[in-house]
């Protein structure tokens, strides 16, 4: 199956799975190289036939949906934005949760990957401000649609790859190393619950000071499921609260208030 082969592909399939093409473009090697696994898996000639196949086999298409979730992710990946995060927006939402009589920040970390993002959280918060807020403990969700990274998540193991933007004194003193991998030390992973959801389908229940929904939503899904999402988004945060978004991703609507670039949002209900 050569490039132009796959790419004229998705663009056929992926506005099927509400899915937009432009979002693929840079990572489309993972997804092609998964497709062309499972023609061979179905014995098919050619991506050609694996189109025909799929107009005939409707329950082939969450196979499709499977092959589409693309799982790179690193601890502090973006640096600029974690030290936003870290800077302003946890001790901002620490004492909104102080001023409403609450014990903890609550984050929720949405297409959280092996927990890259979500233990990110935790670590800043223990770093920077948790001696500040002795009565407050950062809580953080973290759903994803693959259980095979939830389970990597669990564990907490990660290759030096995972961890080069994170700085170095942090990484030496929250992991330990085992092999070639790291081990992220037990205290640093109570607060995090890990669970199983497809966003386009469930969120966890409850409100967030926090959401993190990077790298996912406004980058591989269509317009109308953007929006679908956002506004059920802006239904888990607690008033006050703040959307994060990937740097390279932008919301509809006007509501990029804060300016091209910007990827915190401030949003109310
Ligand atoms: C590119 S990674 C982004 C990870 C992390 N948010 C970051 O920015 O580093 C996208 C993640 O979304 C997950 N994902 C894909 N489709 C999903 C869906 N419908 N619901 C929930 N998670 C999904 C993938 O399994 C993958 O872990």
């Amino acid at each position: 199956m050569n490039n132009f082969d796959c790419v004229s592909f998705l663009q056929w399939a992926l506005p099927r799975l509400n899915m937009r093409w432009s979002g693929f473009r840079r990572v489309r090697r993972q997804v092609c190289r998964r497709i062309q696994k499972r023609i061979a898996q179905l014995g098919l000639p050619s991506i050609d036939e694996y189109q025909s196949y799929l107009i005939a086999h409707p329950e082939e298409w969450p196979i499709l949906d499977r092959c589409c979730w693309v799982t790179v992710s690193r601890f502090y990946r973006d640096r600029g934005v974690f030290d936003r995060i870290f800077r302003d927006v946890l001790p901002e939402m620490a004492r909104l949760a102080l001023d409403a009589g609450e014990k903890m920040v609550s984050c929720w970390s949405a297409g959280c990957a092996s927990g890259e993002e979500a233990y990110t959280l935790v670590i800043g918060w223990k770093m920077l401000w948790s001696l500040r807020f002795p009565s407050l403990i950062l809580d953080v969700e973290a759903t994803d649609i693959d259980p095979d990274l939830l389970n990597r998540a669990r564990t907490g193991c990660y290759t030096a790859g995972s961890l080069k933007e994170l700085p170095e004194t942090w990484r030496d003193s929250v992991f330990e190393k085992s092999g070639n991998d790291w081990l992220l030390k037990s205290e640093y992973k109570e607060s995090v619950a890990f669970s199983r959801e497809d966003i386009r389908i469930s969120m966890p229940a409850g409100s967030f000071h926090l959401i993190l929904c990077r790298n996912l939503v406004f980058t591989y899904f269509d317009a109308g499921l953007q929006q679908e999402i956002l506004n059920r988004l802006r239904q888990h945060l607690a008033p006050g609260g703040v959307l994060v978004i990937g740097c390279h991703e932008t919301l509809q609507n006007g509501l990029n208030i804060n300016g091209k670039g910007e990827c915190v949002f401030y949003l109310t209900k």
